[in-house]
């Protein structure tokens, strides 16, 4: 695994899918070793912020561990993955926990019905999504009104991309309020080199103006 990939984090989807078709096998021990714990921190905060959801778009769920922490913690509801590595989704579906899984590149328009799901989350994805403001208002379209969105963002974009502006001129178009900004976390702390120093962003925000 070239670690100095992911610090770079290139945003084109198909050297992306490619790259983590690659990985997919190995993914899941790779980031037990450098103690990812973001699934288990947004699995918390849906169960905290929306304890009745009862469909969430788990939006780049990759080989699953979102949907896996989700049920950890209790959640019973339909739960939806979407991911471009093809390779990711197979070995999501084996972990059983998933009710649909789709390929779909999140720098498109999600073929998802407006106000159609309960709960959005994005976890570790963000890296490969340039467009912020674009895709977060795209999550907020898919959620019903008081529902929730959890999107991670690693530290070293938050700025670079403008995060805080986004979050504030999504409030400001009535999209979303927010609920809670809170970071930078610890994002791989095992992980070696400039990966293990990374910091990680958590947006928890409430679709709909206040
Ligand atoms: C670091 S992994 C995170 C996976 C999972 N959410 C997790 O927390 O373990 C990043 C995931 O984003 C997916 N991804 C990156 N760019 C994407 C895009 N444009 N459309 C859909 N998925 C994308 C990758 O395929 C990969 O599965």
């Amino acid at each position: 695994m070239a670690d100095d990939w992911l610090v770079q984090g290139p945003t084109d989807p198909h050297e992306v899918a490619d790259h983590y078709d690659d990985w997919a096998a190995r993914y899941d021990a790779d980031l037990a070793t450098w103690s990812y714990r973001a699934p288990v921190a947004v699995a918390e905060r849906v169960r905290a912020h929306h304890p009745d959801a009862g469909t969430l778009l788990d939006a780049g769920c990759g080989t699953g561990l979102v949907g896996r922490a989700l049920r950890a913690s209790g959640f019973g509801g339909r739960i939806v993955g979407l991911d471009v590595s093809q390779a990711s989704l197979r070995v999501a579906e084996r972990a059983g926990v998933y009710d649909e899984l789709r390929p779909a590149d999140l720098q498109q328009p999600l073929d998802v019905a407006d106000d159609s799901v309960d709960a959005l989350v994005c976890v570790g994805v963000m890296t490969y999504l340039p467009d912020v403001d674009a895709v977060w208002r795209e999550f907020a379209r898919v959620v019903r009104p008081g529902g929730l969105v959890v999107v991670t963002q690693r530290e070293d974009l938050w700025q670079p991309r403008d995060c805080p502006g986004v979050v504030d001129r999504l409030a400001a178009d009535g999209v979303w309020t927010p609920i809670d900004v809170s970071g930078p976390a610890a994002y791989l702390p095992e992980a070696e080199g400039e990966l293990g120093g990374l910091g990680c962003y958590y947006v928890t925000a409430r679709v709909g103006s206040a």
